[in-house]
């Protein structure tokens, strides 16, 4: 595809008013003085395989998909990654030209990554890990702990059969269990992640017993408002390492960036601090 003189990438999704992602890209293409821009695009179910027809025609040169295109839009690719199929979810189109767009999940690596960047050597074959929830997030996450050597991922969901699902779609090592054991499923965890919305402003708390929750496990959460979570905070209080979930919003966004624009941005202090700012 001859490449346009000025790229377009954007996030496309159903709401998308709230989207964090035009503020990082934004971020990284002023501060390497790249050409470029990236746009928020509202685009209901309808209009999506008409909008992704017309987008590289328009000089887009690929996408980030989120609710509630994230399964659906892999029909529409013609070329899909492993994990995207293995996931049933893509959050990164790229147009190759001549119509054909890739499709892939970079949820699972950004999460990895925000967990090694905030404690180097971190891996997954620590230990077994606890994962609360299963809902597409989890798919990703529970992938990418499986992908990095977790002996064992232990699953809890309030619907027990979607943590079922889980076994059926990632194998021997996914070890369902009901949402009312996790106390006791918290004292052998190495990593336990919340993956379900509770917990995040506006939405119910998460309500679990963690009196048996010591160190060396960690903890983190992909709910980042606010940036330190019950959870997060109650980990902290019982000594152990914690990590939050904005660190996987950016991770995930590296890739894209990279394939669209050609150049390797940083996730560090200064993106945060632009993503977070009033
Ligand atoms: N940091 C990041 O980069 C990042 C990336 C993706 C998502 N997220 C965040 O992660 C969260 C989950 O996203 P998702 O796409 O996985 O959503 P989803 O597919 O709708 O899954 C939601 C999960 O939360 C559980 N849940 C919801 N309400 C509950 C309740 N009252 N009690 C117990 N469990 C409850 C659901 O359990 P049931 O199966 O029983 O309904 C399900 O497991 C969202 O807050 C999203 O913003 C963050």
């Amino acid at each position: 595809m001859t490449r346009p003189e000025v790229p377009l990438a954007g996030v496309i999704g159903d709401p998308i008013a709230h989207s964090l992602s035009p503020r990082l890209h934004g971020h990284w293409l002023r501060r390497y003085g790249l050409r470029g821009h990236y746009v928020p695009l509202h685009v209901t179910h309808a209009h999506l395989a008409d909008v992704l027809r017309v987008l590289p025609e328009m000089g887009f040169v690929g996408v980030n998909i989120t609710i509630p295109h994230k399964e659906y839009v892999l029909s529409l690719a013609s070329n899909v990654s492993d994990r995207a199929a293995l996931i049933g979810a893509a959050n990164t189109l790229t147009f190759l030209g001549n119509g054909r767009i890739q499709a892939d999940n970079t949820d699972g690596q950004g999460f990895l990554s925000n967990i090694r960047q905030a404690l180097p050597g971190w891996t997954a074959a620590t230990g077994p890990a606890l994962v609360l929830g299963s809902g597409g997030a989890a798919k990703a996450i529970v992938s990418a702990l499986l992908n990095d050597g977790a002996p064992r991922v232990i699953v809890a969901n309030r619907t027990r059969a979607r943590a079922d699902g889980l076994k059926e779609q990632f194998g021997a090592r996914v070890d369902p269990q009901d949402w009312t054991r996790i106390p006791d499923l918290v004292a052998d965890a190495a990593l336990i992640v919340n993956t379900t919305s509770l917990g995040m402003t506006g939405q119910p708390p998460l309500a679990i017993d963690l009196s048996r929750l010591s160190p060396p496990t960690v903890v983190t959460d992909i709910v980042y408002k606010p940036l330190e979570t019950d959870l997060l905070r109650a980990a902290r209080e019982a000594g152990c390492e914690t990590v939050d979930g904005l660190g996987m919003l950016l991770h995930q966004a590296v890739p894209g960036f990279e394939r669209w624009f050609g150049y390797t941005p940083l996730v560090d202090d200064d993106l945060r601090q632009a993503v977070l700012a009033p």
